[in-house]
């Protein structure tokens, strides 16, 4: 069975569709069949996959507003073993629409579980915002995985998502838990970002990662290239921070590690 994983933080620009893209990357790597699921109208993950979101037909668009839809039809393969249901510019305009719905956030839930899921993982990647498009990837998956910034006023933002996961595993999906907390773009020389890490682990104790992701520009430079960071650059400290994310990830999930 596919374990189905939703990335969200309400904050943007902090390493979501990144961490997506790589860890994505990292799981084929290690022969584990993915599919992506854009949930962003930005398209961030898809860009670095290599789809462009004003330039495509089926989206995740598709996968929300219509019943019965059929996910080989929605997909596109772009690598060994990684799919991807695209976000599309229309993607924006299903959050006003799906707004007059009733079930307007289980959606996703209803695609996925409506279809065969050939892959052992799907992640999905969310918008910066908790509105309809974060809360149906929050009632679809089964782990919730926090990335965060190594920067004061970070804990506010997670503790606002935990509010919101608490109120949807109550009432629409049981079944959602927290994976973890990984740190993003960790500035080595700030003094602040340790002291940020050190209280992570002093509220969230084991489930903050072990695994830090450094701040680098090859992060950036990849995307150009249209290449995961693992591909662009294999050898370097930030793709390899990816694998053993990717490790401590496949790791929670044979221990079950609540
Ligand atoms: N570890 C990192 N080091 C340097 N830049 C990074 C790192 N992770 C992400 N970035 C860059 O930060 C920007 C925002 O990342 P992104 O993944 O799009 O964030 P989000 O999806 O949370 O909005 C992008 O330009 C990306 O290339
Ligand atoms: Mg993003």
């Amino acid at each position: 069975m596919a374990r189905i994983l939703v990335v969200a933080n309400q904050k943007g620009g902090i390493g979501k569709s990144t961490s997506v893209a790589n860890l994505a990357r990292a799981l084929t790597e290690r022969q584990y069949r993915v599919l992506i699921i854009d949930l962003d109208p930005q398209g961030g993950v898809s860009a670095t996959v290599g789809v462009d979101s004003f330039n495509v037909k089926r989206s995740t668009y598709t996968l929300l507003m219509k019943d019965k839809v059929n996910l080989e039809k929605v997909m596109r393969r772009v690598g060994p073993n990684l799919a991807i249901v695209p976000a599309s510019i229309d993607l924006a305009a299903a959050e006003v629409q799906l707004a007059k719905q009733s079930n307007q956030v289980q959606r996703l839930r209803y695609a996925l579980n409506h279809n065969a899921l050939p892959f052992d993982y799907i992640l999905i990647d969310t918008p910066p915002t908790l509105g309809i498009l974060t809360a149906n990837g929050l009632v679809a998956a089964q782990e919730l995985l926090i990335p965060v910034q190594a920067q004061y006023l970070a804990m506010r933002g997670i503790r606002g998502l935990l509010q919101t996961m608490e109120q949807i595993t109550k009432k629409l999906n049981p079944e959602l838990r927290l994976l973890g907390i990984f740190v993003t773009m960790f500035d080595a020389r700030a003094r602040h970002a340790q002291e940020v890490l050190d209280e992570l682990h002093t509220v969230f104790g084991a489930k903050v990662f072990q695994t830090v992701l450094p701040y680098d520009e090859v992060v950036a430079e990849a995307p150009i290239a249209h290449q995961s960071v693992l591909d662009y650059a294999p050898e370097h400290p930030v793709s390899q921070a990816y694998r053993q994310l990717a490790q401590e990830i496949i790791q929670r999930g044979e221990t079950n590690n609540v």
